[in-house]
């Protein structure tokens, strides 16, 4: 396993690869979520590429960037185990060289909505950092964690619009035993804020027992969704009940549809979702 940090040095090695090649555009702290887009990746492709960078472009200022968690030595040994042929781990000035000012900026619902209000700038940043990783990598295939719902439609938006022909994967949400989805914000989590965060998982179960029952009007799903999330004294950013494909809100279930969380347990923001398939 390569690790390389320079844009030149990777722009080399892609150039050298042969066969198909799967990129893992990660923020590093690994955990198993990652590890097994790793995993799909190899079983998928002849060259697997996995980058780290904590990009900065898509932290908001008043965000956790200074303290997002880190640990490079444990992120190799575990790439390592997986066979991951080259870890991208450029730092910042590699990313955005001095001048840098081309910005891939989405709009409509996909982008604008939820995360894309709460969070102002924050696809801006994904997009753009996704974009310049896709042509200096140019993958046949990118892995995503469908955790990140809405970053993963944005993703597959932007390869379209920029004609790029990256094969956009999402692979499901990986959950600890308990049924809270893995994230590498966990660890900022208290045992009281641990256990209050599962009320992510149950408010996402109760939604989906209530649609197996038939259950179409989505208030009252995002109703049950806040009864939970308020039970469990977690703050709300948003409950949402949209349509798989465009993310604009539904009223009725009458097409696939996902539920959307955003919620605050102290310090910690967590998001999760699921699918509801009327
Ligand atoms: O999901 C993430 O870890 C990041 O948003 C990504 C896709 C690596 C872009 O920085």
């Amino acid at each position: 396993m390569r690790t390389i940090t320079t844009v030149a040095g990777m722009t080399t090695a892609r150039d050298a690869a042969t066969g198909t090649v799967g990129l893992v555009p990660t923020m590093g702290f690994l955990h198993e979520g990652h590890l097994s887009l790793v995993r799909s990746a190899r079983a998928a492709c002849d060259t697997v590429i996995v980058s780290i960078f904590v990009n900065p472009a898509q932290f908001g200022q008043d965000e956790d960037l200074g303290r997002y968690p880190r640990d490079e030595e444990r992120d190799l040994a575990l790439l390592r185990d997986e066979g991951a042929d080259i870890v991208f781990m450029p730092p910042p000035e590699e990313v955005y060289p001095p001048g840098f000012d081309d910005w891939v900026e989405l709009r409509g619902p996909i982008a604008e909505r939820l995360e894309g209000e709460h969070r102002p700038g924050h696809f801006r940043g994904v997009a753009t950092v996704v974009a310049r990783l896709f042509r200096v990598v140019r993958p046949h295939r990118a892995c995503f964690g469908e955790k990140d719902a809405q970053q993963l439609r944005v993703i597959r938006r932007l390869t379209r619009d920029l004609g790029l022909s990256v094969d956009v994967v999402g692979l499901p949400i990986v959950r600890e035993p308990d049924g809270l989805a893995m994230s590498s914000r966990n660890v900022y989590l208290t045992p009281d804020g641990r256990a209050r965060a599962l009320s992510l998982s149950r408010a996402l179960a109760e939604a989906e027992r209530l649609v197996s029952e038939g259950e179409r009007d989505a208030s009252n799903i995002r109703e049950s969704a806040r009864r939970t999330l308020v039970a469990a004294g977690v703050g709300i950013d948003y409950v949402s009940v949209a349509g798989e494909e465009t993310l604009e809100e539904l009223e009725t279930i009458d097409r696939p549809a996902l539920l959307l969380l955003a919620a605050r347990v102290g310090a910690t923001r967590l998001i999760d979702n699921t699918m509801l398939a009327p």
